[in-house]
């Protein structure tokens, strides 16, 4: 155990220590969890100060680490901006393992910790640095621009990442600086499509899936229109395009939080993994949030307590090979330092061009 709070203990100064965190997600968490978060809250919190460490939470953790815990919280691309200019000296990824690695890539002399070895992503382990280069065999002369849900390895075999928050940026940005009208965009086959739509660069994709946004389909949105007739439905880019068809907005997380926080609808759907909506609930208290998510169960494996374990026992380190990372990172920098785009990247197929094809690897 840490010196200063016991991780155990629902102590007076525990209590009082965690209280505004409370008043903040007391919608989202339940009094009788509470007395179990919040030691490991005020523990986490006091590790953090004694080891000048970070944590750095995905939009879909849940809220007693997201609003409890996290100092930097985001979509995938702000999680990547921060790793970047951290100045902390250990770094815990309160996400999956390919966010832990990019924040290696962009920092390597941190330490860089995450909580569960196996929180995966069904979109990372669908591609190898082998499979790039097969297709870069047979695609000789054009960019590869690849998703940042993927392993260090196939960022190094890559030109330039994207997120979902800019990949209609990237893509246009490089077909234009190489002089070419086709870009190979992996590995999301729903989120190359989406793309495809928004762009007149061709795009050749691969057939990665997001298993937490590719169960949605159109029917799931119409249903929910016809029972929630007000809500405006927000769906994420890893969705079939058929799902944004009949959504009325998407874009990443962090688009999504952004929407509801500023437009502030009386009610809203986001299509996309569970706890997103509960941590956006905790800032926007006018809104109704209607709830059909899925969970991402990679994203479910980080809790406070493996956090906890994490700082104590400064486990479980993520490195990548040099060799490796030195080139990852030439195509993650690229990507950070893009000019922001003019206006941000919207999936709005409601205006799209439809019928846009991929060709699919
Ligand atoms: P964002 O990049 O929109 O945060 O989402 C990516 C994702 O699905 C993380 O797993
Ligand atoms: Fe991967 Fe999808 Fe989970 Fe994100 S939500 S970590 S893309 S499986």
């Amino acid at each position: 155990m840490a010196d200063g709070f016991s991780p155990f203990d629902f102590t007076p100064e525990v209590e009082a220590a965690t209280h505004p965190l409370w008043e903040k997600v007391k919608d989202k968490v339940t009094p009788l969890e509470w007395r179990v978060h919040a030691p490991l809250i005020a523990a986490i919190n006091d590790l953090k100060k004694q080891k000048n460490a970070v944590i750095l939470a995905h939009n879909y953790m849940t809220p007693e680490i997201f609003h409890g815990v996290g100092d930097y919280v985001g979509d995938s691309l702000g999680l990547a901006r921060e790793a970047a200019r951290s100045d902390a000296a250990i770094i815990v990824q309160a996400g999956v393992h390919f966010m832990a690695e990019t924040s290696k890539v962009l920092a390597p002399d941190k330490k860089v910790l995450i909580p569960d070895l196996q929180a995966g992503c069904s979109l990372a382990s669908s591609i190898t640095g082998d499979d790039v280069r097969l297709i870069k065999q047979r695609y000789p002369g054009l960019p590869v621009v690849t998703y940042v849900n993927t392993t260090a390895d196939v960022k190094a075999e890559t030109d330039v990442c994207c997120t979902s928050a800019n990949a209609v940026q990237v893509v246009e940005h490089v077909a234009k600086e190489w002089g070419v009208d086709r870009v190979i965009l992996i590995p999301d086959e729903f989120l190359a499509r989406n793309v495809a739509r928004q762009t007149d660069v061709k795009i050749i994709a691969w057939k990665g899936r997001c298993e937490v946004h590719e169960r949605f389909t159109a029917q799931d949105i119409l249903d929910l229109k016809e029972a929630y007739p007000n809500a405006e439905v927000l769906a994420h880019p890893e969705c079939p395009a058929e799902v944004l068809e009949v959504s009325d907005f998407a874009g990443s997380t962090a688009a999504m939080n952004d929407y509801v926080i500023k437009r502030k609808p009386r009610q809203v759907v986001l299509i996309t993994e569970c706890s997103m909506a509960d941590n956006v609930a905790c800032d926007a208290p006018d809104t109704e949030f209607v709830r059909p998510c899925n969970l991402c169960p990679h994203m479910k494996r980080i809790t406070l307590q493996n956090i906890y374990d994490a700082l104590l026992n400064e486990q479980f380190e993520v490195t990548v090979d040099e060799a490796v990372a030195e080139r990852a990172r030439l195509a993650v920098q690229r990507m950070i330092d893009m000019p922001p785009a003019d206006k941000p990247a919207r999936y709005d197929l409601v205006k799209a061009r439809h019928h846009v094809d991929v060709e699919l690897i």
